[in-house]
């Protein structure tokens, strides 16, 4: 796919278009080791673009971490709430997806992307991608209740109205109505399932990580930023 070099920058980085520009005026932005100063350049994903030297993401695709609020639908036709991708500031909106899905009223790490593959990567069960949760419970849990559901979980859980166990997750107690869950797949409202299955319910739900990546503190809910290119290569 051919692009403008100042669009593909500024849709691939954290530079708005003028911005883009002025970084290639600077004489910032490489294009097949060649430093490339106009913007009107057409590139396509042959070639290598480096910006600061840095190699920027697949031409064409955009990767995005987003601390998804609650009260916002990850589904891309909402029903009853907002979807997430109302949040976002971005040209071509609407080739973008939300890479799994989070309930509306779970906050945390979510990943947007049109990379079909890519998503596919980051959301398939066989590669079994730890997503790590922190729940907040109704009722407070003891150390002995705790030891009993890290076996269960670890055994895997079998979920109202399905056959298949879930397969291994995690269990932390952190304090008496704080706790962490890890699970490597992604089925319907699957933490909170879970947690019912073993007697408890969560008041609130966040994702702190997938995989090895982590939600950037800095983001404050509603907001996102570029994934660099060593976050998108480690899927
Ligand atoms: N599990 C849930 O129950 N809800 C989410 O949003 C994510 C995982």
């Amino acid at each position: 796919m051919m692009m403008r070099l100042d669009r593909f920058l500024s849709e691939s980085t954290d530079l708005t278009r003028s911005q883009a520009k002025q970084a290639l005026r600077r004489g910032e932005v490489s294009v097949d080791g060649e430093p490339v100063r106009s913007g009107a350049l057409h590139v396509d994903d042959e070639q290598d673009v480096l910006w600061l030297g840095e190699p920027i993401a697949r031409i064409g695709f955009r990767y995005l971490m987003m601390h998804k609020p609650e009260g916002v639908e990850c589904s891309l036709k909402p029903t009853h709430y907002p979807s997430v991708l109302s949040l976002i500031e971005i040209e071509q909106r609407e080739r973008l997806h939300p890479v799994g899905r989070l309930d509306v009223e779970t906050s945390g790490l979510l990943l947007i992307s049109d990379d079909g593959q890519w998503t596919h990567r980051v959301t398939t069960p066989n590669r079994d991608c730890l997503k790590r949760y922190r729940a907040t419970l109704a009722e407070p849990m003891d150390e002995k209740d705790a030891e009993r559901v890290t076996a269960r979980f670890k055994k895997g859980v079998t979920l109202e109205g399905e056959d298949k166990p879930t397969k291994p997750a995690t269990f932390e107690r952190l304090s008496e109505q704080d706790v962490l869950i890890g699970v490597t797949e992604g089925r319907y409202h699957q933490v909170r399932r879970m947690m019912t299955a073993v007697g408890h319910s969560i008041v609130s739900l966040h994702r702190e990580s997938i995989g090895p990546l982590e939600l950037d503190p800095d983001l404050e809910p509603g907001e996102c930023r570029h994934l660099r290119p060593e976050e998108i290569a480690a899927f």
